[in-house]
């Protein structure tokens, strides 16, 4: 298509097809004629002659008009922010006090000589800019402007690149992408599903899947041993910065693995991923940690490695403290723990409080501090409950140095970790070392097989309850559920859970005896998973996986908050869609075809 043709689109009027993108001119363009497609940006008005920025998703160029061509100007004087034209003309080297160096395309300008206009664009909410101000509301509501401006762009390319990368990575190791259904059962993730009722079946529903979970296990004793997929997963559940209820998963399932090979195989995808996109290249092998050093040493199972504090364990000591409020806790079952915050002499009382008042947020009763001045010697806060033997074997203990700050919580073990976890999270920046940039990805190992719900009074599947015991407390199953750990596994990086996986149980007579310490009746078991345990009676191999949460990797590797920023279109956190307005009131006709009734409280 030569420049400035007139190519027609099929069915559709007349245009100028682009030679060249907005973000294309160079200076070897010069002379050449070009034609751009694309938004218009900004304009500057000079009476005689008029600048505007061309802008699409590659970048800006800038384009000229003057008064050499009839009617051309008067043209280009009516232009405004977001209109859609084509323009042709001759590209012109700018003089060099005139480049833009940062710009890509700041060599030249685009000399136009015909302009057409595509659309009209009304005056848009906000500016196609970064630096633009937008409340979260207007940014979802006009989802479509939003994803105009340029970080967003370059959020949702990185996405691209990345996905190709993985896909690239795991073909290359013999893996088969293969796609699950969204109408089906309900799987075992644990959270709250969505249901869509079936017009044939009246009083029926589908479940949308909380990942592929079952089908890819069933993928495995179907003999297809290396398995992924990008793959859409819908959870109803309360949501937070780093939860969608419809989120993405890298989701891969693998016969006849360890842990191991499971480890090689995730961080081969993940390693190639971020060297492509980010050319950062990650160490391997990823570090491990188990679940129980993870929760002493940061109070959490998602550590962020990149925080040199560390918390340590004084219950031991504590038992012989004079000090009621450290022995009291150890007493009554619980533990004393302390974070020593090298440097932490310079927090102020007022900041020493704010981090109780988090503390406190978690179920702490106070969080004890002290600091050690030059001679190394405790002074202020808690001071002299450290005076005793038991106080001096804590320093001991913790290594203390002049110029600690030490932090104390004294309480149930899940508040101590919950407690010194947010805190330490909190002082990481300042005293422990964590920079952005740096990643630290790190696998989570042998978590408890099972968790005891207070609410429900029982223990449930701490993973799902397709998790393989260890096999040294395959005897405790039913005895001492608490007890038993699982192979299963976390990727984490950087302080947030990025995946979660396990060997799966292929035993039936296994999977029984853990249905049944969740309290799952066998024949809840068989009316919920009948046809998986079913299938696992014609030769299931041995098998293990992972779903990994691209999102969430994608928000981290982008250094973002939430992971609504690399989601095109996402929800609200009250799971609406403000562009679309969904979720809608019922349609009538679909009601009355799929037999419901809504039962609403008085408005
Ligand atoms: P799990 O339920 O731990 O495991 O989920 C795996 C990963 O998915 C991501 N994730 C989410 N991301 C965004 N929004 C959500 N609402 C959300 N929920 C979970 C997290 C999480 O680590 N079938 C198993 C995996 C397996 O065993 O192979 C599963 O889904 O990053």
């Amino acid at each position: 298509m030569s420049p400035g043709g007139g190519a027609a689109s099929p069915g559709g009027r007349a245009f100028t097809r682009r030679t060249h993108t907005c973000g294309e001119l160079r200076a070897e363009h010069a002379s050449q004629r070009v034609t751009l497609n694309g938004w218009i940006h900004t304009t500057r008005d000079h009476a005689h002659f008029v600048f505007a920025d061309l802008r699409d998703r590659y970048g800006l160029t800038q384009i000229f008009f003057g008064d050499a061509i009839a009617n051309l100007l008067a043209e280009a004087k009516t232009l405004r922010p977001e209109d859609v034209v084509a323009v042709t003309g001759t590209v012109r080297a700018r003089p060099a006090e005139n480049v833009n160096a940062e710009r890509a395309t700041g060599a030249v300008e685009l000399i136009v000589d015909a302009l057409e206009i595509l659309n009209r664009a009304k005056t848009p909410p906000f500016e196609i800019r970064d630096d633009a101000k937008i409340s979260e509301e207007v940014r979802l509501k006009y989802r479509y402007l939003d994803l105009r401006r340029p970080s967003m762009q370059r959020n949702l390319l990185f996405r691209h690149r990345f996905m190709q990368a993985i896909r690239d990575d795991f073909t290359k190791q013999d893996f088969i992408e293969v796609e699950t259904p969204f109408l089906t059962k309900a799987t075992p993730e644990g959270a709250r599903e969505y249901f869509v009722p079936s017009r044939l079946y009246p009083g029926h529903c589908y479940a949308l899947p909380q990942s592929p979970q079952i089908f890819k296990q069933l993928l495995m004793v179907a003999g297809y041993d290396k398995y992924f997929q990008i793959a859409r997963c819908m959870r109803d559940e309360d949501l937070r910065a780093d939860r969608q209820p419809e989120f993405t998963q890298l989701d891969l399932e693998m016969s006849f693995p360890d842990e191991e090979l499971i480890y090689e195989t995730v961080e081969s995808a993940i390693v190639h991923a971020v060297k492509v996109t980010l050319g950062i290249g990650l160490p391997r092998p990823f570090r491990r940690i188990t679940h129980a050093e993870s929760m002493l040493r940061y109070g959490c199972d998602k550590p962020d490695l990149r925080n040199q504090l560390v918390i340590s364990d004084l219950s031991a000591e504590a038992k012989s403290s004079e000090f009621k409020i450290f022995r009291g806790a150890v007493d009554a079952g619980g533990a004393l723990r302390a974070l020593r915050v090298p440097g932490g002499e310079a927090l102020s009382r007022k900041e020493i409080e704010g981090l109780e008042g988090k503390a406190k947020e978690l179920g702490a009763k106070g969080l004890a501090w002290t600091k050690l001045d030059a001679t190394g010697k405790p002074a202020g806060g808690v001071a002299k409950g450290l005076e005793d033997g038991a106080g001096k074997a804590m320093l001991a203990r913790l290594c203390a140095a002049p110029g600690d700050l030490l932090l104390f919580v004294a309480d149930r073990v899940k508040v101590v970790c919950a407690a010194l976890d947010t805190v330490r999270r909190a002082l990481g920046e300042r005293f422990g070392g964590v920079r952005k940039g740096v990643l630290e990805p790190c696998w989570v190992v042998e978590f408890p097989l099972f968790e005891f719900d207070e609410e429900a009074h029982h223990f449930v599947a701490a993973h799902h309850p397709f998790t393989t015991p260890i096999e040294q407390y395959e005897g405790q199953i039913t005895k001492e559920p608490g007890a038993v750990k699982a192979r299963a596994y976390d990727l984490v990086m950087n302080g947030w859970e990025l995946g979660s996986g396990s060997i799966r149980i292929h035993d039936r007579a296994l999977q029984e005896r853990v249905f049944t310490a969740v309290g799952v009746a066998p024949e809840v078991a068989e009316r919920k998973f009948g046809f998986m345990l079913g299938a696992f009676d014609y030769g299931a191999p041995p098998h293990g996986g992972i779903g990994i949460g691209l999102d969430r990797l994608i928000a981290l590797l982008l250094e973002q908050d939430n992971i609504r920023e690399v989601i095109a279109f996402p929800k609200t956190a009250t799971a609406t869609c403000l562009m679309t307005g969904a979720p809608t009131l019922a349609d009538e006709r679909a009601t009355r075809d799929l037999k419901l009734r809504f039962e609403l409280p008085p408005t």
